[in-house]
């Protein structure tokens, strides 16, 4: 979920939790006859082996169901009768899979799964987990331009079917109208759901499709409450109707959210077809839905999967997300997934497969300033999207909720600082304005609480945690945002003050107020900790006070108490750079219909730009120093560039077998990711040769001579016939880094040359102390076109 969002799903998180406690605390003690009736079923993806169907199943499903049927039998078999029903054991598969998997998913007990597990066919068993949900101004800002370049040149991806896996679709939104865009493609076969309340009425040639995935979601959490949230793709919460408009969301004139960001809405691809699939639901997604989703969307016949969701890091046999994704590639499709919204600290990437373009989250060129002046005269710089009667210029008394609890539980100062509903005095906080320390509870939450004591405005200061990153929020009150510096400095003031007051200048939306993109705070960093040889997150794209269009169906803070309803909406998170890159993916395709998914992700990162506009490398806004390839990946897309890369590093689904194979993957595993009976050569390559557009090694430093490693890259010719490229080479201190050859001749389109790079450092190479992983640079150029790949190497023992 996005930052501006997540905390109400932390608290999600810890109810369920809460649940399993009581649980386990109501099975403590009490002397149950059996054991089984203490674990309570779960749902799991069940991958069957394609080639062991006996002859006498007309259909996989009725094997499927059979070798439920027979595991449930034989675990009542071992148990005392009264302990399950024939009827429970009758309960048949929850959702069946072809297109990324063979198999199928069923709610199990212990018990079932350990039958299960040794029933003929079975390839492996996955356990479902839970996966969290991790514009307008946009296109300018990267530069897409309606008369040159990749915009007229891919018909603004009028050809190109977008599918979006989220919390649905609001389809009255204007962003979804039928703008007259020609007939929909002929390979799609997908269809608009007719159930509770939804049917075709609601889907035209611009929304093609909408569908939704509960079963594994109702198996975990219990049924939907149809009261709240119709069991239907309709998106009652705004996240999903955010993501698919700025992938491809149509032409909306003077859009905004309540006056900020006025302007023209529009998606990437404005003219890309959207079919929205509802994975995710009011306490979270599941993956045994989201893998029902990829192998519908790639039945039937998207081009693209956009995919803002996501969860820990597990390999790639236990990961919904890559399995599904797997079976999309192989199909062409380009997927792109958000990196996640864990930084800034590192080793905190998610979906990191190498056939997901995984993207991380930038700033953009836009601002929404709220300055804070003390009455010392000093000003601080804020940023906010409150849209209703200002303070004016009127000073007010100004409090730390800290020092703003009830003076008989004054121990509970913890609570106060952070604003928790009923921490704050009344009596310290009418008519104040009141600082906050961001974490815990929502920050948006935290308005409700000072309004709620009879506060008048609030500031929102980071804590160390946040550093300096800023998120601007459309609160219920008169608020701002501030870095944790800043909060430190206001805390210091009120201390040495009698009677402190402040005041709070909202300045609208303002351009160009700083250096720009910058790396957000909250966007997830490297290494990637499944496969380091993989540089992890790929590329970054706008993710910061994103406006696009929003559900009917809550205000544009989320919360509960907010009756406010909007068309379009102001938020944050990678959720939001994702179908950025998911749209410009659809761009390319429409302009390049024979590229593979790789070769789209690699002209969409070796195009990319490590600077921002003052020509310096991009920042990392939540420390004010410089990125790295960690934070950034290639870089920040550049739209244009990726419709003409000149060269890039394709990678077909049989290299992927054998990177798997290389991780030492048995053949059932690769087989189960696969989805096919690929086998592993005897000898397969090294991970890190895989023909990625980007390079990683690690060296083991405890070892006392030089250490080096060579890579092995192919790159073929997407530009002009003719063409001469000479590599450039930026190598870190204490490093070297060798191309051999240094130039490459080419003499026909796709024509592939392949080349190697040596890496080579002594112990004393890499100082310990310093960075534990140092970048270097590696481009190509025929003087037009520049295809550059950041390289990092490693000392193993960080890890
Ligand atoms: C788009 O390109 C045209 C032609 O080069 C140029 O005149 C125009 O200023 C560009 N528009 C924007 C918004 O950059
Ligand atoms: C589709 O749903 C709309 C709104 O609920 C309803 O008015 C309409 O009659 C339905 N149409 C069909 C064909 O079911
Ligand atoms: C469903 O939600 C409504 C509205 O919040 C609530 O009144 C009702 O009790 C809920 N139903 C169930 C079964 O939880
Ligand atoms: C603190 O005490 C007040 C007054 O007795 C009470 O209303 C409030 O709920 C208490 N707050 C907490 C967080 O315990
Ligand atoms: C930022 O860079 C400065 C100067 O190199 C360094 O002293 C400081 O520790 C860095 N800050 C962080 C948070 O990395
Ligand atoms: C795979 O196994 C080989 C041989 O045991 C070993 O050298 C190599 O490091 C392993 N690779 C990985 C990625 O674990």
């Amino acid at each position: 979920m996005s930052p501006t969002m997540g905390n109400n799903l932390s608290s999600v998180v810890s109810a369920l939790i809460m649940i399993c406690m009581s649980w386990a605390l109501l099975a403590e003690g009490v002397d149950f006859p059996n054991p089984v009736m203490l674990t309570r079923p779960k749902s799991y993806i069940i991958s069957m082996s394609r080639d062991a169907m006996p002859a006498v199943f007309a259909s996989s499903h009725g094997w499927f169901s059979s070798v439920l049927h027979s595991a449930k039998v034989q675990a009542m078999g071992g148990l005392s009768a009264y302990a399950q029903t024939e009827d429970e054991a009758s309960q048949g598969p929850l959702h069946l899979y072809s297109n990324v998997l063979h198999g199928f998913s069923a709610t199990l007990t212990e018990e079932q799964v350990r039958v299960m597990e040794t029933m003929p066919g079975v390839n492996g068993l996955i356990p479902d987990s839970k996966k969290e949900l991790h514009t307008t101004h946009t296109p300018d800002f990267l530069g897409l331009n309606a008369s040159k370049g990749l915009w007229p040149m891919s018909k603004f991806g009028e050809d190109v079917i977008i599918a979006v896996l989220d919390t649905g679709i609001w389809p009255e939104s204007s962003s979804f109208l039928d703008h007259n865009v020609g007939t929909v493609p002929r390979r799609w076969k997908g269809a608009c759901e007719i159930n509770a309340g939804f049917n075709n009425t609601f889907c035209n040639r611009k929304l093609i499709g909408a569908r939704s995935f509960s079963k594994g979601y109702e198996a975990m959490t219990g049924p939907i409450n149809e009261t709240l949230e119709p069991r239907s793709p309709r998106d009652t919460d705004g996240h999903g109707t955010h993501t698919a408009s700025t992938a491809a969301g149509h032409y909306v004139y003077k859009a905004s959210l309540l006056g900020y960001a006025e302007g023209t809405a529009r998606g990437m691809a404005p003219r890309a077809r959207i079919a929205a699939y509802k994975v995710c639901w009011a306490q979270g997604c599941f993956d045994s839905d989201i893998l029902a989703a990829f192998d519908q969307a790639v039945a039937d016949g998207v081009d693209v999967i956009s995919l803002s969701v996501g969860g820990g890091v597990v390999p790639y046999y236990l990961d919904s997300i890559a399995i599904g994704a797997f079976g999309a590639m192989k199909k062409g499709i380009f997927v792109a997934c958000s990196a996640g919204n864990s930084g800034p600290g590192p080793v905190t990437v998610a979906n990191v497969a190498p056939w997901i373009t995984t993207v991380g989250a930038s700033t953009l060129d836009r601002d929404f300033p709220a300055n804070v002046v003390l009455d010392n005269g000093v000003a601080i710089k804020g940023v906010s999207l409150y849209s209703g009667k200002g303070l004016g210029t009127t000073a007010y008394p100004l409090i730390y909720a800290q020092d703003a609890g009830f003076k008989g539980n004054a121990s509970d100062t913890y609570s106060s600082s952070l604003c928790l509903p009923g921490s704050l005095d009344p009596v310290l906080v009418k008519g104040k304005i009141v600082l906050c320390d961001r974490g815990n509870n929502p920050r948006v939450a935290k308005g409700g609480v000072v309004q709620a004591a009879g506060g008048v405005g609030m500031i929102l200061a980071n804590t160390a945690t946040d550093g300096e990153g800023l998120i601007a929020d459309s609160h219920v009150l008169p608020a701002t945002a501030v870095g944790a510096k800043e909060g430190d400095l206001i805390k210091a003031h009120i201390k040495g003050s009698k009677a402190p007051t402040a005041r709070v200048n909202f300045q609208g939306t303002q351009f160009n107020t700083r250096a720009t993109p910058v790396v957000a705070s909250f966007s997830s960093r490297g290494p990637n900790s499944e496969t380091p040889e993989i540089l992890k997150p790929d590329l970054l794209g706008p993710g910061v006070n994103i406006l696009a269009a929003w559900t009917g169906d809550m205000g544009p803070t989320g919360l509960p108490l907010d009756n406010r309803r909007v068309s379009f909406n102001i938020i944050s998170g990678t959720s939001m750079s994702c179908p950025h890159v998911s749209g410009l993916g659809a761009l390319v395709k429409d302009a390049h219909p024979t590229w593979s998914p790789a070769a789209i992700k690699s002209a969409l990162m070796t195009t990319a730009s490590i600077f921002d506009s003052t020509d310096d490398v991009m920042l990392d806004e939540a420390t004010g120093n410089i990125s790295s390839p960690f934070d950034f990946g290639a870089g920040h897309v550049r739209p244009d560039r990726a419709l003409d890369p000149g060269l890039v590093y394709d990678i077909g689904a049989q290299d992927y077998v054998n990177f798997l194979c290389g991780l030492n993957y048995t053949d059932k595993i690769v087989q189960l990711i696969s989805h096919d009976m690929s086998t592993c050569p005897t000898s397969p390559p090294k991970p890190q040769d895989l023909n990625y557009p980007t390079f990683s090694v690690m060296f083991d430093q405890s070892v006392s001579k030089i250490l080096s490693t060579t890579f092995t890259r192919t790159v073929t010719n997407v530009g002009p016939a003719k063409s001469v490229y000479t590599s450039t080479v930026v190598a870190p201190r204490g490093v070297t880094i060798s191309v051999k050859p240094a130039t490459l001749s080419f003499n026909a389109v796709n024509e592939k040359k392949t080349f190697t790079v040596h890496v080579a450092t002594s112990p004393a190479g890499l100082v310990p102390g310093e960075s534990e992983t140092v970048f270097g640079f590696l481009t190509w150029s025929d003087k037009i076109r520049s295809v550059q790949s950041p390289i990092a190497i490693t000392r193993a023992e960080a890890y």
